[in-house]
């Protein structure tokens, strides 16, 4: 392996993979090479901090689209790929799941393809080095009850469109990794929040309803539980796992931050009061219970003892403080997400299936 390593990471312009580049960017001795479709949920001023550097580039293109990615591998030579491109949202998948069909199972299979006529063309030294690195999501194993958490182990049980893409995905890069030898590594983790997340997501979606006084809404009783893993934690993992990860393995990498969906807005709500006091009360007189997701998973949780084991990581923030970095970003970053709201997405309810819209009008 040469000195400098170059590290493709598909959807590099989206919430996760922008904050992948910028983490790679601040190591020495690493180019990354950004392709990405620039789905709505791509913002290239995500990366404006790092877009000159030397060390990056960025081509636009689709991975569904084998040949464009065939030559971009042929052109850069890459060590790594980290595959984060995907449509990610559940509520999205809900409402047209073709989009995930596409980019998360057809596109996962023309890129990994793509890895493997690159990789087998490549000097046995650097064919032994490579790493295509899968990142998926804990959603895969389905809903947890009140207890237990989620380990490398756990079935598949994909419930949304959405999981049961990333979970083909999976398949599809373990089975590579099997058949072709293709070395691949894969990373599931639970829900990430911090800096630059687009606004269909829960926490930046609370933050900018509360900053716009509207109201501010929670599925069901908000009782569904997550387990939050700050961006920039989930980052140095990803990094740690494309370099040291063993080939063939998966790692479960979470924030060790259980919270109900209902104490994560309150908390937003209490920030603000704080930081940005409303004149007539508390955010937390914005809440409104609407009705729930579809197929909601009540609850997610992830063991990341073998990630610790293995590679010595361990989140890095806490969720009282995670939380609120991210809310002073949002308040001190409007030039960020001001022309997402009043171009591309002003914060309409998504994800209520065609019968269940049907039911409630
Ligand atoms: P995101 O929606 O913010 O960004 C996805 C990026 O992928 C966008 O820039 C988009 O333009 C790009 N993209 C989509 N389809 C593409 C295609 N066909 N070709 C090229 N680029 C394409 O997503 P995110 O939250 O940053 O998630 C990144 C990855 O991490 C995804 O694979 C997601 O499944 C996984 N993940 C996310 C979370 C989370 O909490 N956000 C949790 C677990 C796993
Ligand atoms: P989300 O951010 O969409 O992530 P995921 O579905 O991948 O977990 O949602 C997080 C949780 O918040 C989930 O249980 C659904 C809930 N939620 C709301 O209560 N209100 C909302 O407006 C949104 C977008 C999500």
């Amino acid at each position: 392996m040469t000195d400098q390593k170059r590290i493709v990471v598909t959807g590099g312009a989206g919430f996760i993979g922008s904050a992948v580049v910028r983490h790679l960017l601040s190591q020495p001795g690493i180019e990354v090479l950004n392709l990405d479709k620039l789905t709505y949920a791509a913002n290239l001023e995500s990366l404006r901090d790092v877009s000159d550097k030397a060390g990056y580039r960025f081509v636009e293109a689709d991975i569904v689209d084998s040949s464009r990615i065939g030559q971009v591998f042929t052109d850069f030579r890459p060590h790594a790929v980290m595959h984060l491109a995907a449509e990610s949202h559940v509520d999205r998948s809900i409402d047209g799941p073709e989009a995930f069909i596409q980019s998360n199972v057809v596109g996962t299979y023309r890129l990994v393809m793509e890895a493997l006529r690159y990789w087998q063309r490549l000097p046995e030294a650097e064919a032994k080095a490579f790493r295509f690195h899968h990142i998926s999501t804990d959603e895969v194993f389905g809903e947890l009850g009140a207890s237990g958490s989620f380990t490398e182990d756990s079935p598949y049980q994909p419930n949304s469109p959405y999981a049961a893409t990333k979970a083909a995905a999976d398949h599809i890069v373990r089975a590579w990794g099997r058949t072709y030898g293709l070395p691949v590594v894969l990373s599931n983790c639970s829900n990430n929040y911090g800096p630059y997340h687009f606004p269909e997501k829960l926490i930046p979606l609370v933050i900018l309803k509360c900053l716009a006084g509207e109201s501010v809404p929670v599925y069901g009783q908000g009782q569904q539980i997550r387990d939050w893993l700050f961006v920039a934690d989930h980052a140095r993992a990803l990094h740690l796992i494309v370099e040291r990860g063993e080939v063939g393995e998966s790692y479960n990498v979470g924030g060790g931050s259980e919270r109900t969906n209902l104490q994560v807005v309150q908390g937003i709500c209490d920030l603000l009061d704080r930081l940005r006091p409303r004149q007539d009360g508390s955010h937390r007189d914005l809440i409104a219970f609407v009705p729930d997701r579809p197929g909601h998973d009540f609850r997610y949780a992830i063991d990341y003892s073998h990630l610790e084991r293995s590679l010595g990581w361990r989140p890095l923030e806490s969720f009282e403080s995670g939380l609120e970095k991210t809310v002073r970003w949002y308040l001190e970053n409007d030039w960020w997400w001001r022309p997402i709201v009043e171009r591309q997405y002003a914060g309409q309810r998504l994800g209520l299936s065609k019968s269940e819209a049907r039911a409630q009008s």
